[in-house]
C-alpha cells in the first residue's frame, strides 16, 4: 500500500475520532474520554500529513512544514498552560481568527497558484474561501478585544448598517460571478476588502451581553473556513472536519439563542439588542448591606439554600470555599443547591466546570430550568459574583438592554444575600435593581475571602 492510501484511511479514522470526541464532551461523565479521542484523532491527522509531505519529497516542504507545527505546538502549549480559566474565551476567539486567517491565505494561494488555468468551480472556492475566512478573521479579532475590554463592549450603531450588510453580501454574489467569468486579481482584492469589514462591522455592531453567541457563530464560521479550504486543498479531513466544527458551532449558537431568548437570524446577520438603550439612569433607592457573620446566622436559621454562581465566583476563585460551605451547612441538615444559568461566567459550561473541580456533587448542580420554579419557596438565595444572569430587568423591563434574557428568578426567595465588591454593573453594563429589593442585601468585598469568613463562623457552631 502506498502512503498516499495509508494517510487516507488514517484521515477516515481521524474524522472518526473527532466524531467520538464530540459526543463524549456533551457529557459530564464521557467529557474527558472525549477529549482523549479528539487529541488522539489530531495527533493521527498530524502524522498522516506529514507523512503525506514527506512521501511527495519536497525537502523545503519538509522542513517548512516540521518547523511550523514545532513553533505552532510550543506556543499552543505555553498558552493554554498560562491562560486563565476566565481567560478562555477570549483565547478562543483569538484561535478562530487564526483559522479565518489560514482560509483567506490558501484561497490568495489557490488564485496565484491556478491563475486563469482554474475552471469555474475552483474559482468559485477560492472566492467563497477567501469570503468567510475574512468575515472570520476580522470578526474574531473584533470579539477577543471585546471580551479582552480592549475595545468598548458596547454596540456600533452606524446609520444604514443593514443596508452595508445586505449591500456588503449581494456585491460578494455579483463579484464571485465576475470571476468565475475571469479570475481578476482585482476582484479578488475588491471581495478580501469587502469582507474584513462585513467581519468588523457584524460583530462590533452586537453588545457585551451577547458576545456568548456571537463567540459561538464564529466558532461554526471559522469550521466552514476550513471546509471551505479543504475543498481547494482537495483535503477530505479538512473538509470533515470543518463541516463538523461548522454545523455544531452553528447548533451550539442555536440552543444558546434559544437560552437567551434571542433570534439566531438576528445573530448571524449582526446587530441584535441594539434597539434598547441603557436603562441605568434609574433611581432605584437605597441599598442594604450585610456582614459576613450575619449572614452566617442567616443561613444557620435556613432549612433550604440556594447558590447562583457568576463570573465573580472565577475571578475570586471562590469555588474552594463555596464547596466547603457546602459541605459545612449540608452537615448541619441545611438543603444546599446551586442554580446554574447557561451563560453564568464568560464561557459554557464555566460554573460547573469550577464547581466540578471543587469536588461539589453533580446531583445538587441544577439548571436554571430545573430550579427556577423552586427559587420563591427558598429560604436564602447566595448569588456569588453573579449580575447579569439574576437582573430582574431581563423579565420586568422592556426597555433594558437585555430585556426577554431568561433569567434566574432569585428576587422571589426569602432572603438573597449578593456577593460583590461595589454597585458596579455587570458585563452587559446594566444597572440590576435586585441589588435594592426589600429583600436583597449586599455582602461587599472578595467573594472568597467573605465566604471563608462565613464558612470559620459557621465551623465554631456545634453540628
Ligand atoms: P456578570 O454579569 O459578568 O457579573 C459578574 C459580577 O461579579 C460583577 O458584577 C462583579 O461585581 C462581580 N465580581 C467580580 N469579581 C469579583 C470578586 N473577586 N468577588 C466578588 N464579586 C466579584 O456575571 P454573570 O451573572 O455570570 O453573567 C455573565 C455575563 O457574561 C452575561 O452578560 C453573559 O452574557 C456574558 N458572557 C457570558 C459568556 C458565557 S458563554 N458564559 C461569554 C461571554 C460573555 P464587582 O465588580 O462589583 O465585584
Amino acid at each position: 500500500m502506498d502512503i498516499l492510501s495509508i494517510s487516507g484511511a488514517a484521515y477516515l479514522v481521524a474524522a472518526l475520532l473527532f466524531i467520538l470526541a464530540l459526543a463524549g464532551l456533551s457529557k459530564h461523565e464521557t467529557a474527558s474520554q472525549g477529549w482523549a479521542y479528539g487529541v488522539a484523532g489530531m495527533s493521527l491527522a498530524l502524522v498522516a500529513t506529514v507523512l503525506r509531505v514527506i512521501d511527495a519529497g519536497e525537502a523545503t516542504s519538509i522542513v517548512v512544514l516540521l518547523s511550523t507545527v514545532a513553533v505552532g505546538a510550543v506556543i499552543g502549549l505555553w498558552r493554554a498552560k498560562v491562560v486563565e480559566m476566565t481567560g478562555m474565551p477570549e483565547l478562543i476567539a483569538l484561535l478562530h481568527s487564526f483559522v479565518g486567517l489560514a482560509a483567506v491565505l490558501i484561497g490568495w494561494n489557490g488564485h496565484l497558484d491556478a491563475g486563469s488555468e482554474a475552471d469555474g468551480i475552483h474559482r468559485a472556492e477560492v472566492l467563497i474561501g477567501v469570503f468567510i475566512g475574512a468575515v472570520t478573521f476580522t470578526g474574531s479579532l473584533v470579539a477577543f478585544l471585546k471580551l479582552s475590554a480592549r475595545m468598548k463592549s458596547a454596540p456600533l450603531t452606524l446609520p444604514g448598517k443593514n443596508i452595508f450588510n445586505v449591500g456588503t453580501l449581494v456585491a460578494f454574489v455579483g463579484l464571485t460571478a465576475a470571476y468565475v467569468l475571469e479570475p481578476d486579481l482585482a476582484l479578488l482584492i475588491a471581495v478580501t476588502v469587502l469582507a474584513l469589514l462585513l467581519g468588523w462591522h457584524l460583530v462590533a455592531s452586537i453588545g457585551g451581553g451577547d458576545m456568548p453567541v456571537v463567540v459561538s457563530m464564529l466558532n461554526s464560521y471559522s469550521g466552514w473556513a476550513a471546509a471551505a479550504s479543504g475543498f481547494l486543498l482537495e483535503n477530505d479531513l479538512l473538509i470533515v472536519t470543518g463541516a463538523l466544527v461548522g454545523s455544531s458551532g452553528a447548533y451550539l449558537s442555536y440552543i444558546m439563542c434559544k437560552a437567551m431568548n434571542r433570534s439566531f437570524f438576528s445573530v448571524i446577520a449582526g446587530g441584535f439588542g441594539i434597539e434598547a438603550g441603557p436603562a441605568n439612569d434609574h433611581d432605584y433607592g437605597e441599598h442594604r448591606e450585610i456582614s459576613a457573620g450575619d449572614t452566617a446566622d442567616l443561613l444557620l436559621s435556613a432549612s433550604s439554600v440556594v447558590i447562583t454562581p457568576g463570573y465573580g465566583m472565577a475571578v475570586a476563585q471562590a469555588q474552594y470555599p463555596v464547596a466547603e460551605l457546602t459541605r459545612l451547612l449540608r452537615e448541619k441538615g441545611v438543603d444546599v443547591r446551586f442554580g446554574i444559568h447557561p451563560v453564568a461566567g464568560r464561557l459554557p459550561g464555566h460554573m460547573n466546570v469550577l464547581l466540578a473541580e471543587a469536588k461539589v456533587p453533580y446531583d445538587i448542580v441544577l439548571e436554571m430550568d430545573e430550579i427556577n420554579d423552586d427559587l420563591a419557596e427558598t429560604d436564602v438565595v447566595l448569588v456569588i459574583g453573579a449580575n447579569d444572569t439574576v437582573n430582574p430587568a431581563a423579565a420586568e423591563d422592556p426597555g433594558s438592554p437585555i430585556a426577554g434574557m431568561p433569567v434566574l428568578r432569585v428576587w422571589e426567595a426569602r432572603n438573597v444575600v449578593v456577593f460583590k465588591r461595589s454597585m458596579a454593573a455587570g458585563y452587559a453594563g446594566v444597572q440590576n435593581p435586585l441589588f435594592f429589593r426589600e429583600n436583597a442585601q449586599m455582602l461587599f468585598g472578595d467573594a472568597k475571602t467573605r465566604i471563608a469568613e462565613i464558612v470559620g463562623a459557621l465551623s465554631k457552631v456545634p453540628t
